[in-house]
């Protein structure tokens, strides 16, 4: 029995230096220590073996047994470490060989701008604030004092999901005036950037969908003085110091007064003429206008349930695309839209 014992050691031994893959390996193990196995087999004649041999071989045995585990563990390392080095030189990666470059792309020019006034406004403490493009005539027109009949209700203007005309695409953003005051108590002090859209052919300054940014600040003793102060500040930083602007009255359902603002044309600086013709960029008027304003009209502020003899305010809206023109000198709307690169990456 002890050569038996001596026999498997030295068999299994030999058959674990040989082996090479983790499947050889537990070949073998089932071989030499399985419940079938060589070892097991020798274990199993214990028996016959009298009492005091017994003790003798079993702890024989089992430093054989322990052996050949420790072998196996040792090979089993082995063959899992080359097997390791083998994949990483398949595998390898030459990391000197130039990666493929990414072009790196940047933000809208409307985005831009969009960005740079928000920036700013939040600065003076607004809130910036997102409204629905479906929207209700009701908000689009009538709580904002725009009476059924007006030219701009009509279906050649506005685009309508229904027969009896009550839900639309919004043509402006000032439905936000409302939904904010119905919602909130003053002091209020919001913008509402956002699209709008009108039944309009697309031209050099007309798109079916256009953005347009909302300005409403309500609370006691607000004035049209600070309805200027702030749109001077917004123009004066996006247009640059020198830049100069007109308050002209105007007429709009949902202010009184009203207004609208205009910049003085930076080409002839308000002469309406570059050398001894007419400015292409404002037309010969001298003039660019910019955006409608005015304080909120008492019947607004009332349906809203925001009492007129104790809070006023002022509303602005202005057209995002018509800011950015002028900013980065684009000269035709649809090139906005049409998202060629090559347009783009002058930006
Ligand atoms: N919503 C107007 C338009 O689309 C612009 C406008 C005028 C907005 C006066 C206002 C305002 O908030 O007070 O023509």
């Amino acid at each position: 029995m002890k050569e038996q014992l001596a026999q498997i050691k030295q068999q299994a031994m030999e058959a674990l230096q040989q082996a090479q893959t983790p499947a050889q390996l537990e070949e073998l193990r089932v071989r030499f220590l399985g419940k079938k196995g060589a070892l097991t087999a020798v274990l199993k004649q214990m028996g016959k073996l009298s009492p005091e041999e017994r003790p003798v071989m079993g702890q024989l045995a089992n430093a054989v047994r322990a052996e050949i585990e420790e072998m196996l563990e040792k090979q089993k390392a082995a063959a899992h470490a080359a097997a390791l080095e083998a994949k990483l030189a398949a595998e390898a990666l030459d990391v000197t060989i130039p990666g493929k470059s990414v072009a790196l792309g940047h933000a809208h020019p409307m985005n831009q701008v969009l960005q740079q006034i928000k920036d700013l406004f939040v600065g003076m403490g607004y809130q910036i604030v997102d409204g629905p493009e479906v929207e209700l005539a009701d908000y689009n027109f009538t709580k904002l004092n725009i009476e059924e009949g007006h030219p701009s209700r009509d279906r050649s203007d506005t685009f309508y999901f229904n027969d009896d005309d009550t839900v639309l695409l919004r043509t402006q953003t000032s439905p936000m005036q409302i939904r904010v005051m119905e919602n909130a108590k003053p002091p209020i002090c919001i913008l509402a950037p956002g699209r709008v859209y009108r039944k309009d052919e697309a031209d050099a300054t007309h798109s079916p969908m256009f953005h347009q940014i909302e300005g409403l600040v309500i609370d006691e003793h607000i004035t049209m003085g600070d309805l200027k102060g702030a749109l001077v500040t917004l123009m004066k930083k996006l247009y640059g110091e020198e830049a100069v602007m007109r308050f002209r009255p105007h007429h709009f359902p949902f202010t009184e007064p009203s207004c609208e603002m205009d910049m003085q044309c930076h080409k002839c600086h308000g002469t309406g003429e570059v050398d001894g013709q007419v400015c292409s960029t404002c037309h010969g008027e001298g003039w660019i206008e910019l955006l409608g304003a005015g304080m909120v009209h008492p019947k607004v502020l009332e349906g809203c349930g925001i009492d007129p003899e104790k809070y006023s305010g002022f509303a602005f809206g202005m057209g995002l695309e018509r800011m950015a023109m002028r900013r980065t000198r684009i000269n035709d709307l649809r090139l906005i839209f049409d998202n060629d690169v090559r347009f783009l990456n002058q930006f």
